[in-house]
């Protein structure tokens, strides 16, 4: 996809961090732009500076673990805008605590939002794009814990990882499409992801104390504004994986070496 202009992006978890990122990118661009977010403040705040850069925005409330809910964005997007020409299923969440130490409610939560919303998502606008039949790209949100798996946040490995595939399977099924498909894999960024349980259901154990990790990020943080610029060209480009920490590249290799030697030594 190389034509932005007075096309159509839908960003999730569009009122915070990356996703505030990426919407205002798309706006730079000439994009409309629909800012959904489970922080129905947060995502009116987004879609007033979108508005700002000249372009229209709509503010959607949204809990992307809710089928019908993303159902409900899908329809209300195709029908302000006539269409949907870029799809970010961003939205995500992460909990702490080593696997073992894990309840239930905590891997419901995060498999919930962060794969079940991306799978919502594609279930909710796909069809309608490929039918379009114009260009047309989904960027969903893993993480470097998507490609490499960190100690201490095993339900985001699993959710991340199954984001990366994901992925793989839209591109691998959609090449005869229109539509096309990136995964961005971020290290560090600065945002509100170490908060994340302050949108923490009450079904799910409810928020908890977020407060305290305020402030406190990954190593080597970097701005969601270079993220998002990361990300436009890697749809311009039609790049497979986006990354953003090119000292991660040695995480990556590390992964692979062992799952390679397995094949040497047969
Ligand atoms: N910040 C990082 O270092 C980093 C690194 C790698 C990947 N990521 C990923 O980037 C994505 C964006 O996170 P961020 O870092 O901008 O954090 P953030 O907390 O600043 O933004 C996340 C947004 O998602 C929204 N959200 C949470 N639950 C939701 C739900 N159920 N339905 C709809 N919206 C919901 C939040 O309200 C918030 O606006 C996530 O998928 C995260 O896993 C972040």
């Amino acid at each position: 996809m190389r034509e932005f202009r007075g096309r159509t992006a839908v960003v999730t978890g569009g009122g915070s961090g990356i996703g505030r990122g990426l919407a205002l990118a798309f706006a730079g661009e000439g994009m409309n732009v629909a800012i959904a977010d489970v922080e129905r403040d947060a995502a009116e705040d987004a879609a007033r500076e979108v508005e700002g850069l000249g372009v229209r925005a709509i503010a959607v409330e949204t809990d992307v673990a809710d089928r019908a809910s993303v159902h409900r964005l899908a329809d209300r997007a195709f029908d302000e805008f006539g269409g949907v020409h870029v799809l970010c299923n961003n939205a995500g969440v992460v909990t702490f605590s080593p696997i073992h130490e894990l309840d239930e409610a905590d891997w419901d939560w995060v498999m919930g939002v962060n794969l079940q919303g991306a799978l919502h998502g594609v279930q909710a606008f796909l069809k309608r794009m490929v039918a379009q039949d114009e260009p047309c790209h989904i960027v969903n949100t893993a993480s470097i814990a998507g490609l490499v798996s960190h100690p201490g946040i095993a339900s985001y490995n699993v959710s991340k990882f199954g984001v990366v595939a994901l992925t793989e399977s839209l591109r691998l099924d959609l090449a005869d499409t229109q539509v096309s498909a990136s995964v961005l894999c971020p290290g560090g960024v600065r945002t509100r992801i170490m908060e994340s349980d302050r949108n923490r259901p009450a079904a799910l154990g409810g928020p908890g104390d977020f407060a305290v990790r305020a402030g406190t990020q990954a190593p080597a943080p970097i701005d969601p504004a270079e993220v998002a610029a990361r990300v436009l060209a890697a749809i311009r480009a039609d790049a497979p994986y986006v990354v953003t920490h090119k000292e991660q590249k040695a995480m990556v290799e590390g992964r692979f070496g062992p799952i390679l030697a397995a094949f040497d030594a047969l």
